[in-house]
Protein backbone atom coordinates (compact mmCIF):
# COMPACT_ATOMS: atom_id res chain seq x y z
CA UNK A 1 0.00 0.00 0.00
CA UNK A 2 1.11 3.71 -0.76
CA UNK A 3 1.02 6.09 2.22
CA UNK A 4 0.48 9.26 1.17
CA UNK A 5 0.91 13.06 2.31
CA UNK A 6 -0.30 16.55 0.91
CA UNK A 7 0.42 19.14 3.20
CA UNK A 8 1.13 22.09 0.28
CA UNK A 9 -1.31 24.31 1.43
CA UNK A 10 -4.26 24.61 4.27
CA UNK A 11 -4.98 21.15 3.96
CA UNK A 12 -3.69 18.43 6.45
CA UNK A 13 -3.86 15.00 4.60
CA UNK A 14 -2.99 11.80 4.69
CA UNK A 15 -3.99 8.88 2.50
CA UNK A 16 -3.82 4.67 2.22
CA UNK A 17 -3.91 3.96 -2.02
CA UNK A 18 -3.88 0.71 -3.09
CA UNK A 19 -0.16 0.44 -5.45
CA UNK A 20 -1.71 0.82 -8.68
CA UNK A 21 -3.14 3.56 -7.40
CA UNK A 22 -6.72 2.77 -8.85
CA UNK A 23 -8.17 2.38 -5.61
CA UNK A 24 -8.56 4.36 -2.31
CA UNK A 25 -8.72 2.75 1.42
CA UNK A 26 -8.45 6.04 3.45
CA UNK A 27 -8.11 9.39 2.41
CA UNK A 28 -8.57 11.61 5.23
CA UNK A 29 -8.33 15.77 5.09
CA UNK A 30 -8.02 18.43 8.21
CA UNK A 31 -9.42 21.22 6.45
CA UNK A 32 -7.47 24.48 8.76
CA UNK A 33 -9.87 26.52 9.96
CA UNK A 34 -7.82 28.88 11.42
CA UNK A 35 -7.46 30.88 8.66
CA UNK A 36 -11.10 32.17 7.91
CA UNK A 37 -10.92 34.83 10.41
CA UNK A 38 -8.01 36.22 7.96
CA UNK A 39 -10.24 35.97 4.71
CA UNK A 40 -7.33 33.68 2.99
CA UNK A 41 -4.78 31.34 4.04
CA UNK A 42 -2.04 32.81 6.31
CA UNK A 43 1.63 30.65 5.69
CA UNK A 44 2.94 30.54 8.75
CA UNK A 45 -0.40 29.94 10.70
CA UNK A 46 -0.78 26.70 7.75
CA UNK A 47 2.59 25.64 8.65
CA UNK A 48 2.26 25.31 12.67
CA UNK A 49 -1.25 23.65 12.18
CA UNK A 50 0.19 21.01 9.91
CA UNK A 51 2.69 20.14 12.33
CA UNK A 52 -0.14 19.91 15.15
CA UNK A 53 -2.25 17.71 12.76
CA UNK A 54 -0.17 16.21 10.91
CA UNK A 55 0.98 12.62 13.36
CA UNK A 56 -3.05 12.81 13.84
CA UNK A 57 -4.15 12.57 10.74
CA UNK A 58 -1.45 10.02 9.53
CA UNK A 59 -2.61 7.63 11.96
CA UNK A 60 -6.52 7.88 11.38
CA UNK A 61 -5.72 7.06 7.68
CA UNK A 62 -4.08 4.06 8.54
CA UNK A 63 -6.85 3.22 10.58
CA UNK A 64 -9.50 3.78 8.60
CA UNK A 65 -7.76 1.50 5.78
CA UNK A 66 -7.83 -0.85 8.60
CA UNK A 67 -3.86 -1.48 7.92
CA UNK A 68 -0.97 -0.63 9.79
CA UNK A 69 2.80 0.27 8.75
CA UNK A 70 3.93 -3.17 8.05
CA UNK A 71 1.55 -2.68 5.05
CA UNK A 72 2.92 0.21 3.65
CA UNK A 73 5.11 -0.18 0.63
CA UNK A 74 5.88 3.40 0.20
CA UNK A 75 5.98 6.85 1.00
CA UNK A 76 4.79 9.15 -1.11
CA UNK A 77 4.41 13.03 -0.22
CA UNK A 78 3.50 16.58 -1.97
CA UNK A 79 7.08 17.99 -2.67
CA UNK A 80 6.19 21.33 -4.91
CA UNK A 81 4.98 23.82 -5.72
CA UNK A 82 3.25 25.08 -2.43
CA UNK A 83 3.42 27.52 0.67
CA UNK A 84 7.31 26.23 1.22
CA UNK A 85 6.65 25.59 5.12
CA UNK A 86 3.64 23.69 4.85
CA UNK A 87 5.61 21.99 2.29
CA UNK A 88 8.40 21.43 4.47
CA UNK A 89 6.74 19.80 7.70
CA UNK A 90 5.01 16.97 5.08
CA UNK A 91 8.40 16.45 3.48
CA UNK A 92 9.97 15.91 7.38
CA UNK A 93 7.34 13.72 8.43
CA UNK A 94 7.33 11.58 5.37
CA UNK A 95 11.50 10.90 5.40
CA UNK A 96 10.45 10.28 9.08
CA UNK A 97 8.07 7.44 8.28
CA UNK A 98 10.18 6.10 5.23
CA UNK A 99 13.06 6.22 7.26
CA UNK A 100 11.60 4.42 10.43
CA UNK A 101 10.01 1.76 8.56
CA UNK A 102 12.68 0.89 6.14
CA UNK A 103 10.63 2.34 3.06
CA UNK A 104 11.39 4.20 -0.24
CA UNK A 105 10.05 7.80 -0.52
CA UNK A 106 8.08 9.16 -3.57
CA UNK A 107 8.07 12.83 -4.14
CA UNK A 108 5.29 14.28 -5.87
CA UNK A 109 4.21 17.21 -7.78
CA UNK A 110 1.10 18.50 -6.58
CA UNK A 111 -0.39 19.43 -9.89
CA UNK A 112 -0.02 15.78 -11.22
CA UNK A 113 -1.41 15.12 -8.19
CA UNK A 114 -4.66 16.80 -8.96
CA UNK A 115 -4.57 15.13 -12.46
CA UNK A 116 -3.69 12.03 -10.91
CA UNK A 117 -7.19 11.94 -9.19
CA UNK A 118 -9.11 11.10 -12.19
CA UNK A 119 -7.00 7.18 -11.89
CA UNK A 120 -9.27 7.29 -9.73
CA UNK A 121 -12.51 8.02 -11.12
CA UNK A 122 -12.44 6.17 -14.46
CA UNK A 123 -10.60 2.64 -13.72
CA UNK A 124 -9.96 2.52 -17.30
CA UNK A 125 -8.40 6.20 -17.89
CA UNK A 126 -4.89 6.10 -19.31
CA UNK A 127 -2.80 9.04 -21.34
CA UNK A 128 -3.24 10.35 -23.47
CA UNK A 129 -5.66 13.24 -22.62
CA UNK A 130 -6.09 17.44 -22.18
CA UNK A 131 -6.16 17.94 -18.29
CA UNK A 132 -7.25 21.56 -17.19
CA UNK A 133 -6.00 22.41 -13.56
CA UNK A 134 -7.91 24.93 -11.99
CA UNK A 135 -7.07 25.16 -8.51
CA UNK A 136 -6.51 28.69 -5.61
CA UNK A 137 -2.99 28.74 -7.02
CA UNK A 138 -3.20 27.44 -10.38
CA UNK A 139 -4.75 27.44 -13.46
CA UNK A 140 -3.20 25.74 -16.43
CA UNK A 141 -4.07 23.49 -19.50
CA UNK A 142 -1.91 20.46 -20.20
CA UNK A 143 -1.53 17.97 -22.61
CA UNK A 144 -0.81 14.52 -21.10
CA UNK A 145 0.98 12.26 -22.78
CA UNK A 146 1.27 8.39 -22.63
CA UNK A 147 4.21 8.59 -20.32
CA UNK A 148 1.94 11.10 -17.93
CA UNK A 149 4.52 13.70 -19.24
CA UNK A 150 2.44 16.81 -18.64
CA UNK A 151 3.15 19.45 -21.63
CA UNK A 152 1.47 23.13 -20.66
CA UNK A 153 -0.45 24.26 -23.35
CA UNK A 154 -1.74 27.65 -21.56
CA UNK A 155 -1.30 29.21 -18.29
CA UNK A 156 -3.22 32.37 -16.36
CA UNK A 157 -1.84 35.49 -17.45
CA UNK A 158 -2.47 36.58 -13.62
CA UNK A 159 -4.94 34.98 -10.68
CA UNK A 160 -5.75 31.73 -10.77
CA UNK A 161 -9.51 30.91 -11.64
CA UNK A 162 -9.81 29.67 -7.81
CA UNK A 163 -7.76 32.88 -6.73
CA UNK A 164 -10.30 35.34 -8.51
CA UNK A 165 -13.36 33.38 -6.79
CA UNK A 166 -11.89 33.83 -3.64
CA UNK A 167 -11.15 37.21 -4.38
CA UNK A 168 -14.32 38.06 -6.01
CA UNK A 169 -15.98 36.66 -3.01
CA UNK A 170 -13.69 38.73 -0.37
CA UNK A 171 -15.55 42.20 -2.62
CA UNK A 172 -18.84 40.82 -2.37
CA UNK A 173 -18.30 40.15 1.76
CA UNK A 174 -18.84 36.75 1.47
CA UNK A 175 -16.74 33.30 3.24
CA UNK A 176 -13.49 31.67 2.30
CA UNK A 177 -12.78 29.80 0.00
CA UNK A 178 -14.56 31.98 -2.22
CA UNK A 179 -15.68 29.31 -4.61
CA UNK A 180 -18.39 27.58 -2.75
CA UNK A 181 -19.78 30.98 -1.11
CA UNK A 182 -19.98 32.32 -4.40
CA UNK A 183 -22.07 29.33 -5.54
CA UNK A 184 -24.15 29.67 -2.76
CA UNK A 185 -25.04 33.40 -2.90
CA UNK A 186 -25.47 32.81 -7.18
CA UNK A 187 -28.41 30.77 -6.27
CA UNK A 188 -31.51 31.97 -8.04
CA UNK A 189 -29.24 34.99 -9.38
CA UNK A 190 -29.61 36.01 -12.84
CA UNK A 191 -26.26 35.89 -14.60
CA UNK A 192 -26.89 37.53 -17.31
CA UNK A 193 -28.15 40.97 -15.04
CA UNK A 194 -24.78 42.35 -15.44
CA UNK A 195 -22.23 42.17 -18.12
CA UNK A 196 -19.06 40.19 -17.08
CA UNK A 197 -15.91 40.10 -19.57
CA UNK A 198 -14.54 36.93 -20.14
CA UNK A 199 -10.62 37.09 -20.21
CA UNK A 200 -9.16 36.30 -23.51
CA UNK A 201 -12.44 35.61 -25.27
CA UNK A 202 -11.70 36.35 -28.57
CA UNK A 203 -7.56 35.03 -28.67
CA UNK A 204 -6.94 31.96 -30.13
CA UNK A 205 -4.26 31.27 -27.44
CA UNK A 206 -4.64 28.75 -24.45
CA UNK A 207 -4.01 31.17 -21.77
CA UNK A 208 -6.13 32.30 -19.34
CA UNK A 209 -7.29 36.11 -17.34
CA UNK A 210 -9.07 37.53 -14.45
CA UNK A 211 -8.13 40.66 -13.64
CA UNK A 212 -10.19 42.20 -15.85
CA UNK A 213 -13.53 40.24 -14.08
CA UNK A 214 -12.50 41.28 -11.12
CA UNK A 215 -11.33 45.12 -12.09
CA UNK A 216 -15.53 44.48 -13.64
CA UNK A 217 -16.87 43.78 -10.82
CA UNK A 218 -14.99 46.50 -8.09
CA UNK A 219 -16.33 49.05 -10.50
CA UNK A 220 -19.75 47.72 -10.04
CA UNK A 221 -19.33 47.51 -6.55
CA UNK A 222 -18.46 51.31 -5.96
CA UNK A 223 -21.47 52.46 -7.96
CA UNK A 224 -23.80 50.75 -5.61
CA UNK A 225 -24.79 51.42 -2.11
CA UNK A 226 -25.35 48.49 0.54
CA UNK A 227 -28.76 47.87 0.37
CA UNK A 228 -28.24 48.00 -3.59
CA UNK A 229 -25.50 45.35 -2.71
CA UNK A 230 -27.56 43.36 -0.69
CA UNK A 231 -30.47 43.14 -3.38
CA UNK A 232 -28.06 42.81 -6.38
CA UNK A 233 -25.88 39.92 -4.57
CA UNK A 234 -27.45 36.73 -6.60
CA UNK A 235 -27.18 38.59 -9.47
CA UNK A 236 -23.87 39.82 -9.20
CA UNK A 237 -22.52 36.72 -8.00
CA UNK A 238 -23.94 34.47 -10.64
CA UNK A 239 -22.24 36.28 -13.48
CA UNK A 240 -18.92 36.66 -12.14
CA UNK A 241 -19.46 32.70 -11.38
CA UNK A 242 -20.55 32.14 -14.89
CA UNK A 243 -17.81 34.68 -16.55
CA UNK A 244 -15.26 32.53 -15.02
CA UNK A 245 -16.72 29.17 -15.55
CA UNK A 246 -17.49 30.20 -19.42
CA UNK A 247 -13.56 31.22 -19.53
CA UNK A 248 -12.52 27.54 -18.49
CA UNK A 249 -15.26 25.80 -20.67
CA UNK A 250 -13.73 27.99 -23.78
CA UNK A 251 -10.20 27.20 -23.63
CA UNK A 252 -10.80 23.72 -22.35
CA UNK A 253 -12.85 22.93 -25.75
CA UNK A 254 -10.46 24.87 -27.63
CA UNK A 255 -7.74 22.94 -26.27
CA UNK A 256 -9.66 20.07 -27.32
CA UNK A 257 -10.08 21.11 -31.12
CA UNK A 258 -6.29 22.10 -31.06
CA UNK A 259 -4.98 18.72 -29.90
CA UNK A 260 -7.41 16.30 -31.84
CA UNK A 261 -7.85 14.88 -27.96
CA UNK A 262 -10.75 12.32 -27.67
CA UNK A 263 -10.87 12.75 -23.80
CA UNK A 264 -10.14 15.90 -20.96
CA UNK A 265 -9.75 15.68 -17.44
CA UNK A 266 -10.59 18.53 -15.24
CA UNK A 267 -9.11 18.56 -11.65
CA UNK A 268 -8.26 21.23 -8.96
CA UNK A 269 -10.52 22.65 -6.34
CA UNK A 270 -12.70 24.55 -8.48
CA UNK A 271 -13.20 21.52 -10.42
CA UNK A 272 -15.73 21.08 -7.67
CA UNK A 273 -17.99 23.73 -9.07
CA UNK A 274 -21.79 22.65 -9.96
CA UNK A 275 -21.76 24.92 -12.65
CA UNK A 276 -18.28 24.13 -14.79
CA UNK A 277 -19.42 20.52 -14.03
CA UNK A 278 -22.62 20.66 -15.58
CA UNK A 279 -21.43 23.21 -18.83
CA UNK A 280 -18.66 20.76 -19.26
CA UNK A 281 -20.77 17.76 -19.30
CA UNK A 282 -23.17 19.36 -21.46
CA UNK A 283 -20.56 20.91 -23.65
CA UNK A 284 -18.36 17.17 -24.10
CA UNK A 285 -21.57 15.61 -24.44
CA UNK A 286 -22.11 17.70 -27.99
CA UNK A 287 -18.69 17.31 -29.32
CA UNK A 288 -18.52 13.42 -28.29
CA UNK A 289 -15.64 14.15 -26.21
CA UNK A 290 -14.86 11.68 -23.23
CA UNK A 291 -14.64 13.90 -19.71
CA UNK A 292 -13.57 12.88 -16.39
CA UNK A 293 -14.24 15.17 -13.37
CA UNK A 294 -13.28 13.39 -10.02
CA UNK A 295 -16.22 13.67 -7.33
CA UNK A 296 -15.72 17.49 -4.97
CA UNK A 297 -13.86 15.57 -2.51
CA UNK A 298 -11.14 14.39 -4.95
CA UNK A 299 -10.96 17.68 -6.82
CA UNK A 300 -10.12 20.07 -3.10
CA UNK A 301 -6.62 18.89 -2.23
CA UNK A 302 -6.32 15.69 -0.78
CA UNK A 303 -3.75 12.92 -0.07
CA UNK A 304 -5.66 9.93 -2.25
CA UNK A 305 -4.56 12.33 -5.75
CA UNK A 306 -0.92 12.28 -4.33
CA UNK A 307 -1.11 8.27 -3.77
CA UNK A 308 -2.44 7.97 -7.39
CA UNK A 309 0.42 10.16 -9.03
CA UNK A 310 2.82 8.14 -6.94
CA UNK A 311 1.70 5.16 -8.19
CA UNK A 312 3.08 5.92 -11.84
CA UNK A 313 6.45 7.99 -10.28
CA UNK A 314 9.59 6.45 -9.70
CA UNK A 315 10.52 5.84 -5.52
CA UNK A 316 13.80 7.07 -4.10
CA UNK A 317 15.40 4.81 -2.00
CA UNK A 318 17.54 5.62 1.45
CA UNK A 319 19.59 7.31 1.78
CA UNK A 320 19.08 9.24 -1.66
CA UNK A 321 15.56 10.73 -0.28
CA UNK A 322 17.09 12.27 2.48
CA UNK A 323 18.74 15.38 0.19
CA UNK A 324 14.98 15.44 -1.25
CA UNK A 325 13.73 19.16 -0.58
CA UNK A 326 10.14 21.07 -0.75
CA UNK A 327 10.20 23.67 -3.58
CA UNK A 328 7.70 26.58 -3.83
CA UNK A 329 7.34 26.68 -7.02
O1 LIG B 1 -7.10 22.60 -5.30
P1 LIG B 1 -7.44 23.41 -4.10
O2 LIG B 1 -8.18 22.72 -2.97
O3 LIG B 1 -6.16 24.05 -3.46
C1 LIG B 1 -5.12 24.59 -4.25
O4 LIG B 1 -4.24 23.78 -4.66
O5 LIG B 1 -5.20 25.80 -4.53
O6 LIG B 1 -8.29 24.66 -4.64
C2 LIG B 1 -8.77 25.64 -3.77
C3 LIG B 1 -9.60 26.61 -4.60
C4 LIG B 1 -10.08 27.80 -3.81
O7 LIG B 1 -9.78 28.98 -4.53
C5 LIG B 1 -11.59 27.60 -3.72
O8 LIG B 1 -12.33 28.81 -3.72
C6 LIG B 1 -11.88 26.79 -4.96
O9 LIG B 1 -10.76 25.95 -5.13
N1 LIG B 1 -13.07 25.96 -4.79
C7 LIG B 1 -14.18 26.10 -5.53
C8 LIG B 1 -15.11 25.16 -5.04
N2 LIG B 1 -14.54 24.48 -4.01
C9 LIG B 1 -13.27 24.97 -3.88
N3 LIG B 1 -14.45 26.94 -6.54
C10 LIG B 1 -15.66 26.86 -7.09
N4 LIG B 1 -16.63 26.01 -6.66
C11 LIG B 1 -16.40 25.15 -5.65
N5 LIG B 1 -17.36 24.32 -5.24
ZN1 LIG C 1 -4.39 21.94 -5.04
Amino acid sequence: MILALETSCDDTCSAVVEPDGRRTLSNVVHTQTEHARYGGVVPEVASRAHLERLDGVVQRSLSEAGISLDEVSSVAVTVRPGLIGALLVGVAAAKGLAYASGLPLVPVNHLEGHVAAAYLTDLELEPPFVALIASGGHTALYSVDQNCNMLLLGETLDDAAGEALDKGARMLGLGFPGGPAISEAARGGDADRYDFPVGLKGKDKLDFSFSGLKTSLLYKLKAMDSEQLFEELPHLAAGYEAAVVEALTRKLLRAVDLQDASTVVVAGGVAANTLLRRTLEERCARTRTGLVVPPPELCTDNAAMIGAAAARSPAVPFPEYLSLNARSI
